[in-house]
């Protein structure tokens, strides 16, 4: 093995080599796939200077543009679509289970715990939803007690957390009761863009993508002994469903949002309103060997 006057070839093995003593077998594999690709790319586009330089101020910007409120990296990493590989690889689900999505930026730790029936919108205006819901496990059985984080953004597009308001709302946590059901008042949920301020959306603009999501309501469904799902609902009727700009969309997650027929259950105010039941299937966590 060479060790100096390495050329547009031999650098690769170079520097894969200089990794052989690394302790832990994960990291150097690691280490060594992600050197062996980064050359690769760079030979295959032929990377000039300026290109180089550039790319090192675009992930400088996007370091800058990261606290605990944005993650510009996260966002990077959705509209390359590695999120949803990095996904796909990490939940490959049995037959029974519910698909899975990113879970995105917008989450928040403990919502609110609401009880069931309850109304999450903090009175915003929107198209009254009624959401019903039965958790069960991937072979069909009633998982009570399992807890339901639900979030959405509002009729404009926006999340509460994107808001100059500390209140909560369009956010929700529910414990399904012993038949596996929850349900709980909301609005239709509508696309929005992702946050495009930033270097993220200049790739975006650069490349003539546009930023948005179709519609959806996430879930985060948890219950002892179970791996955790975090998933969305997307309403059938949308516009991007097939350009989804983070790559999530999935055939079994498109609900149709069905008119309410009589009275709408507990809001006997509503004149009209759409609803949707959906059954969960939580996929059973594998014992470590
Ligand atoms: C979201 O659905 O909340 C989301 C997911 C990925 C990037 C931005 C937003
Ligand atoms: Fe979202």
């Amino acid at each position: 093995m060479p060790t100096r006057d390495f050329n547009e070839r031999s650098i690769t093995d170079a520097v894969v080599e200089r990794f052989a003593a690394t302790p832990n077998p994960r990291l150097k594999r690691i280490l060594t796939s992600l050197v062996r690709h980064a050359h690769d790319f760079v030979r295959d586009v032929e990377l000039t200077q300026d290109e180089w330089l550039y790319a090192i101020q675009f992930l400088t910007r996007t370091g800058h543009l990261c606290d605990d409120k944005r993650q510009e990296f996260i966002l990077l990493s959705d509209t390359l679509g590695v999120s949803m590989l990095v996904d796909a690889i990490n939940h490959r689900q049995p037959a029974g289970a519910t698909e899975t999505t990113v879970l995105g930026p917008f989450y928040v730790q403990n919502p609110p715990v609401k009880a069931m029936g309850a109304d999450i919108t903090a009175g915003l205006r929107g198209t009254p939803l009624h959401v019903t819901g039965t958790v069960k496990s991937a072979d069909g059985h009633v998982l009570g007690g399992a807890t339901v984080d639900v979030w959405q953004s509002d009729d404009d597009g926006f999340y509460d957390v994107q808001k100059e308001s500390d209140d909560p709302s369009l956010r929700a946590r529910f414990i399904v009761d012993n038949d596996g059901r929850f349900d709980f008042w909301t609005i239709a949920p509508k696309f929005y863009p992702i946050p495009y301020d930033g270097p993220v959306g200049d790739m975006l603009k650069a490349t003539a993508r546009h930023p948005y999501r179709p519609a959806h309501i996430h879930f985060m469904i948890a219950q002892p002994g179970y791996d955790t799902l975090v998933t969305h609902l997307f309403d059938d009727n949308d516009p991007y469903l097939d350009s989804d700009a983070v790559f999530g969309v999935k055939q079994s997650l498109i609900v149709h949002l069905e008119d309410g027929k009589g009275p709408a259950p507990g809001r006997p105010d509503f004149a009209s309103w759409k609803r949707i039941d959906h059954t969960f299937g939580l996929k059973p966590r594998e014992k470590k060997s």
